[in-house]
């Protein structure tokens, strides 16, 4: 019998750690370390359950798109110690999951939520709305360009840009966007002491589920209103399709359309923020790759590529293994838990030569920030063309941008990317 490859515990623990992610260099060094050594292995970790760590970004790829054995619904998709597992099961009464959203789904249920919303999200719908984006757009960069020639980019554009969006899209009033904006950073954040509900460092993993079990119940009353209000008033946008959709002839009941509401409206933001805030992080850095791409606006595709690659903002999903398989010629059983690490895999140096490298150029750029399969994510027309309109936006009423300050990412081992990023710029 094979010895089943584990991670040394000091490495182990880093992927677990917030701190560690929102440290970066740390983070690339373990990803870098792992890949080389032990890219399918187990990481035994104190408080939680073993799983596999999947690091290399043709493993990521393999497993994404072989969604009948690497399953979504039977365990937690983001990774959490024992007793936040249990905690849920508890609460949820069985169920390892607070929100049943697409994520969390299978087929034959998945396919039939997704096809759903599916059209609404290509890019021949989304033609339909770029109007709309765009005002948004020239809105969030009024707001910078009145600051005096110096902002925290990450908090003052990016983190409110593709919310509005979102809210748009949904019909949330502009009056509730804190409130949702409060509520998703406290949902993907929870671990970062700056964005968790009590703003409180080293919280306890029960805190932690205590309190994402509050936001989760704060989204749902909030969403079952937005449904009824639809199933009352349809409209012709995406909350009326969710509020009104059917699943084999029968209403999507309130639970799931509260958890298709909150997939949309929380996946939707957060990530988009990182990875615009992560392309200006690198523009700022880069005062020649500015002034190219603001001469040459068919670079901007690439640049936005490269800055979905370069930040990762969705840092890792679990899979857990339906029936006995192998990865990479490392037998896995029924049942094993998986992290598939998408920050691995977008810097791994046999697909993306000089990975640490931000190249705007660089082709081909076959990054994984989106996953792959049938859950690769529903919103990417969306986030890449919210990117474009809003740097076509900044590029035509920005000359220059320079880091003001040290940008600082955010502690989170799933969604992030960076929190501040204090710019100087110079108005067109
Ligand atoms: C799923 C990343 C923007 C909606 C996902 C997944 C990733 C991801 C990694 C899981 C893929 C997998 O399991 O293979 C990102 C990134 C974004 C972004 C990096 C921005 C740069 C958006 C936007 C929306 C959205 C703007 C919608 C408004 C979703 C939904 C899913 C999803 C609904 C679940 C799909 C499913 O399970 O079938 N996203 N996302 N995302 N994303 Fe995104």
């Amino acid at each position: 019998m094979t010895a089943i490859p584990k991670i040394a515990p000091e490495l182990a623990a880093h992927i677990v750690d917030p701190v560690v992610y929102g440290n970066w260099r740390a983070l690339l060094d373990t990803f870098a370390t792992l890949r080389r050594d032990s890219p399918v292995a187990v990481a035994e970790i104190p408080g939680y359950r073993p799983f596999w760590v999947i690091t290399r970004h043709a493993d990521i790829l393999k497993i994404s798109k072989d969604n009948a054995t690497f399953l979504n619904n039977p365990a937690t998709v983001v990774v959490a110690p024992l007793m936040a597992e249990m905690f849920v099961a508890h609460l949820m009464k069985g169920s390892p999951h607070l929100v049943k959203s697409l994520v969390q789904m299978d087929a034959p249920e998945h396919p039939k939520y997704r096809r759903l919303t599916q059209d609404w999200f290509m890019p021949a719908n989304l033609k339909t709305i770029e109007s709309n984006i765009r005002a948004i757009a020239k809105s969030a960069i009024d707001k910078m360009l009145s600051m005096d020639g110096t902002c925290d980019f990450a908090r003052d554009v990016a983190a409110m840009y593709p919310l509005h969006v979102v809210m748009e899209l949904l019909g949330v009033p502009e009056s509730d966007e804190p409130l949702m904006l409060k509520l998703t950073q406290e949902l993907f954040g929870g671990q970062d002491p700056d964005l968790n509900r009590m703003r409180a460092a080293n919280i306890s993993p029960q805190e932690a589920t205590e309190l994402m079990a509050q936001t989760v119940a704060d989204f749902n009353a909030y969403f079952e209103a937005l449904a009824q209000d639809r199933r009352a008033n349809p409209r012709n946008d995406l909350a009326t399709i969710i509020a009104t959709g059917t699943i084999d002839g029968m209403p999507i009941p309130d639970y799931e359309s509260a958890g298709y509401y909150t997939i949309v409206a929380t996946a939707g933001h957060d990530t988009t923020s990182a990875s615009t805030a992560g392309a200006m992080w690198a523009l700022a850095q880069d005062p020649a790759q500015f002034a190219k791409v603001k001469a040459d606006r068919s670079l901007l595709p690439g640049l936005i590529e490269e800055a979905i690659r370069w930040t990762t903002p969705v840092q890792h999903f679990m899979r857990t293994v339906g029936a006995d398989t192998e990865v990479s010629g490392v037998p896995m059983k029924a049942g094993d838990w998986l992290m598939l690490c998408y920050v691995s895999g977008n810097y791994d140096e046999s697909v993306f030569p000089d990975p640490e490298r931000f190249d705007a150029g660089r082709s081909p750029n076959r990054h994984i920030s989106f996953g792959s399969g049938a859950h690769q994510c529903l919103g990417l027309h969306l986030a890449r063309l919210e990117m474009k309109i809003l740097f076509e936006e900044l590029l035509d009423r920005v000359d220059s941008v320079e880091l003001a300050g040290e940008p600082k990412r955010s502690q989170s081992t799933f969604v992030g990317g960076p929190k501040t990023l204090p710019l100087r710029f110079v108005a067109a």
